[in-house]
């Protein structure tokens, strides 16, 4: 059974019933248990009316039926028969506290561990060399974190992968112009290499010559040509430990020795090309060795290619990518594979897919699945650009959200001034990262401070008030509870805010299921609401009695856990004090 897991308790109840009383077999997740918002309903349960109609019979009686039979006294009230045929479930206050002992005692708070742990790679970040990391590469790094995390937390082994741009026809332009500018072999700073990368840009736009140059570049570069490697070298070095700059500063789990760059590829491409043609896939067209996955086609109804070897001979992006499919799975063993990367690239990854699983690199033993993602957009709905209309750099972005964040702290803080500026940190870092992910992945979302550090509102820095609060209680109480003590619910506030701690299991089961961390941040921020309520009208300091200040301050100790672990999937801090 899963521990904690309110809804599914329910629902295992609810199969039972059925089984007993129409001989019906559902799964605990079939019965449909969902939280309602209904005044004294905790949650309602739908299936008598899918079921009905299976059935032939009417809902309500199907609905009666499995009152009839259910064996839930010990944890909800007598159910009550609503409309069509919903089923509503209040539950009772002395199973909430029974269930909150567990809780009490549990790490993981309730959320358990899967039964058949998979080994699963993730691509996530993965921008271009030679390059500053923008904004845009922000989502993917925030959101593949963020999944890391939470599929590691129950259970799954995680192998993240930057898969770097670090190799082909842009690196033949710029180590041609790093020989022609007078300080080559320099050390470039980063954001000299981005001014770098514009000025080889326009060169080999302009000068014909140098664009054949440039071209030769890249063959001495494929070749092997020492010199040159040598040069390509210094650009990846140097755009590394920038990236590692930024991912330190975001704490985003990707180290060096995550990265397999394109690079990393390029020993087997040739052979994954003679697989492709083994298998039967590839076609030439026009002199290119290219592969059609069926069902792709464009608008006036041609098939759409995916090309594996230019006319000149070159391997393209997608010819990596087939050489990085078979590496993971064939070689490195895993049974999944993740790909957090823009929307822009769904059809390329849907036609990758397609390919691999007809060449046998992809079984119906793996999955395979492109997390796509939305722009961020700024306040006037375009891109979300610099006031000079440049692209904004993430480093530059990640020290403004420290400095905001060093606003919204309050004036008489708890916190040592030698502690603020990790302070400031966990809070501006923490805004940016929870803006990103409390918005639907799939959709834009506008990049705004006001919005994302406002402190009453869906934001990480409501839940970390929520925590610091939450601690702060037991310091100024300044005694813990007895051991023997229980959480006692008396007020509606300490049943509400009980409910929601027992709920994190499903939010964290749902942001796994969809990768949508968006449903463990509404948990989250329900929770900071629920703690809210019950801190303004549950005082603990002066509460009535021993047994209610004990189990109050358990209460507030559970938040500050739920709270904390919650954040923490998300690879957001929670200061212990604001
Ligand atoms: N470097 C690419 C870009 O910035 C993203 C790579 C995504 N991963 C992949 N396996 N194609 O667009």
């Amino acid at each position: 059974m899963l521990r904690g897991d309110v809804g599914l308790e329910l629902g295992q109840r609810v199969a039972a019933a059925l089984r007993v009383s129409l001989g019906v077999e559902i799964t605990p997740e079939e019965a449909v248990i969902r939280p309602s918002n209904r005044d004294g309903v905790d949650f309602q349960c739908n299936v008598a009316m899918s079921l009905a109609k299976k059935l032939g019979k009417n809902p309500r009686e199907v609905a009666a039926l499995i009152v009839g039979a259910l064996d839930a006294a010990d944890a909800v009230e007598e159910p009550e028969i609503a409309g069509p045929g919903f089923i509503n479930l209040t539950l009772r206050t002395s199973w909430l506290e029974s269930e909150a002992v567990s809780l009490l005692t549990d790490d993981r708070l309730g959320v358990p561990v899967v039964e058949s742990p998979r080994r699963i790679a993730i691509d996530y970040s993965s921008p271009n060399v030679a390059k500053e990391m923008h904004v845009g590469h922000l989502r993917s790094a925030i959101i593949g974190d963020a999944l890391s995390r939470l599929l590691t937390f129950v259970g799954h082994e995680v192998i993240p992968h930057n898969h770097l741009g670090d190799w082909g026809t842009p690196f033949g332009m710029l180590i041609e112009h790093l020989t022609e500018t007078s300080d080559a072999g320099d050390d470039h700073s980063i954001s000299d290499l981005n001014a770098f990368y514009q000025e080889a840009r326009q060169k080999f736009d302009a000068d014909p010559d140098f664009a054949t140059r440039a071209r030769k570049r890249v063959v001495a570069l494929q070749g092997g040509d020492e010199r040159t490697l040598a040069l390509w070298r210094d650009l990846v070095d140097e755009s590394l430990r920038h990236f590692q700059q930024v991912y330190e500063l975001l704490g985003v789990g990707m180290t060096a020795e995550d990265s397999y760059g394109e690079s990393f590829y390029n020993p087997f491409l040739a052979d994954t090309i003679t697989e492709l043609q083994n298998a039967g896939q590839i076609e030439e067209s026009d002199g290119a060795l290219c592969v059609f996955p069926p069902g792709f086609r464009n608008r006036d109804g041609d098939r759409l290619p995916l090309i594996v070897r230019k006319s000149d001979g070159g391997y393209g992006y997608a010819t990596t990518d087939f050489a990085t499919i078979r590496y993971w799975i064939r070689d490195r063993k895993v049974d999944d594979l993740l790909y957090v990367v823009g929307s822009p690239q769904s059809q390329h990854f849907q036609m990758l897919f397609a390919i691999a699983r007809q060449a046998g690199w992809l079984t119906d033993d793996h999955t395979s699945v492109h997390i796509g993602f939305g722009s961020i957009l700024g306040e006037d709905g375009k891109m979300f650009r610099t006031r000079t209309g440049g692209t904004v750099k993430l480093a530059d972005l990640l020290q403004e959200a420290v400095f905001e964040a060093g606003k919204v702290m309050p004036e008489k803080s708890e916190v040592d001034a030698a502690d603020q500026p990790d302070v400031a940190r966990a809070i501006g870092i923490g805004a940016v990262k929870y803006a990103d992910l409390s918005n639907d992945r799939e959709k834009d979302y506008v990049f705004t401070w006001d919005k994302m550090l406002a402190k009453n509102g869906d934001t990480s820095v409501y839940s970390q008030y929520a925590n610091a609060r939450a601690l702060s209680i037991s310091r100024k109480v300044g005694r813990v509870p007895e051991a023997a003590a229980r959480i006692v619910v008396g007020e509606p506030a300490e049943r509400e805010l009980l409910l929601k701690l027992l709920q994190l299991p499903p939010a964290v089961q749902a942001a796994i299921e969809g990768y949508a961390p968006h449903k463990l941040t509404g948990y989250l921020f329900e929770t900071a609401t629920a703690f809210s309520t019950f801190y303004n009208e549950c005082p603990v300091l002066t509460a009535p009695s021993q047994e209610v200040q004990d189990s109050r301050l358990l209460l507030a100790d559970l938040t500050s856990r739920v709270l904390t672990l919650g954040l923490s999937l998300l690879g957001i801090e929670a200061p212990e004090r604001l």
